[in-house]
């Protein structure tokens, strides 16, 4: 069982370095995700798996610590609305302008990627969204996916489902054009692949060396950050962002209470924001 002390301990230290708050009554997840780690580091106490974190000079514990906690729950399409509002709107117009001369790249930044999901269905949206319009092509768009986690970083490269995964918002014109089969694993296809780059980020530091963005995904991340950490977080997006660019949230968040840089609009049934 953790003590206060140890919880105390722990918390603090998680925040310290990915930024996740937990609030006082979350002693119960770091207790059920540590304990196997705990008997695992030859530890008999939190307090001790604490002291030998701190000490590891390699920070590999420390990572694994905040692996462990990290909540990296995806899924294809999530929410649906932001894709609709790619192909409706913010596709319409950025294609307009390559056909006009006036662009020649639309960039976007998925900064909590997971295991790809996300960035891969921003880029199956882009290319069903092209299909009809051979003036704009698929290098038109690069698509950045960072987070903290090397893990889900390897998976997302990887670019391999298994089934469940796969069942999980993904419609079957996709699954059927964009992925192929292996006995029960599906792998991405090279023409999706190649438009998503990975990289790690901690969003506690700087991200100014990735260069402008169009639209970043911020998408069910700032639900597990304090309210400082949001507000932070939300103005350096709005300095990365190009003028006009666009931010996309999940569907549980909204910014409208730690930020005056963005602008709210609605699509359909969907929010995005635009920095001011
Ligand atoms: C719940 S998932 C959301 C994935 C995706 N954006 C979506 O909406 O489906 C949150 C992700 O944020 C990552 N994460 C947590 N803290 C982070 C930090 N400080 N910097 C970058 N990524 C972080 C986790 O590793 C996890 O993969």
């Amino acid at each position: 069982m953790i003590s206060q002390d140890e919880f105390r301990l722990i918390r603090d230290y998680v925040e310290a370095h990915c930024g996740i708050h937990l609030s006082d009554d979350k002693a119960y997840l770091i207790e059920t995700r540590l304990t196997t780690m705990m008997f695992e580091q030859g530890c008999k106490t939190f307090g001790e798996l604490y002291d030998k974190a701190v000490s590891d000079k390699t920070h590999v514990l420390r990572d694994k610590i905040i692996e462990a906690i990290t909540t990296n729950e995806t899924f294809w399409f999530r929410d649906l609305h932001p894709f609709g509002i790619l192909n409706e709107v913010l596709f319409q117009q950025y294609a307009a302008e390559i056909q006009a001369g006036k662009r020649s790249k639309i960039r976007i930044w998925c900064c909590a990627c997971s295991t790809g999901q996300e960035p891969y269905s921003i880029a199956m949206t882009f290319l069903e969204f092209i299909r009809h319009r051979p003036a704009v092509t698929p290098g038109h768009l690069e698509i950045l996916a960072t987070d903290i986690s090397s893990t889900v970083l390897f998976l997302g490269k990887l670019g391999r489902y298994d089934t469940l995964s796969m069942s999980r918002g993904l419609p079957e014109k996709y699954r059927d054009r964009y992925f192929d089969k292996n006995d029960r694993v599906w792998s991405i296809r090279d023409e999706v692949k190649k438009m998503v780059t990975f990289q790690k980020l901690n969003l506690q530091e700087s991200f100014n060396h990735l260069g402008s963005q169009d639209i970043v995904f911020c998408r069910n991340i700032l639900i597990y950050f304090s309210l400082e950490f949001k507000q932070d977080l939300l103005k350096r997006i709005a300095r990365l962002l190009r003028p006009g660019g666009f931010l996309f949230l999940g569907a549980s968040e909204s910014i409208i209470m730690y930020t005056q840089e963005y602008e709210m609009y609605r699509h359909a049934m969907g929010l995005y924001y635009q920095v001011r």
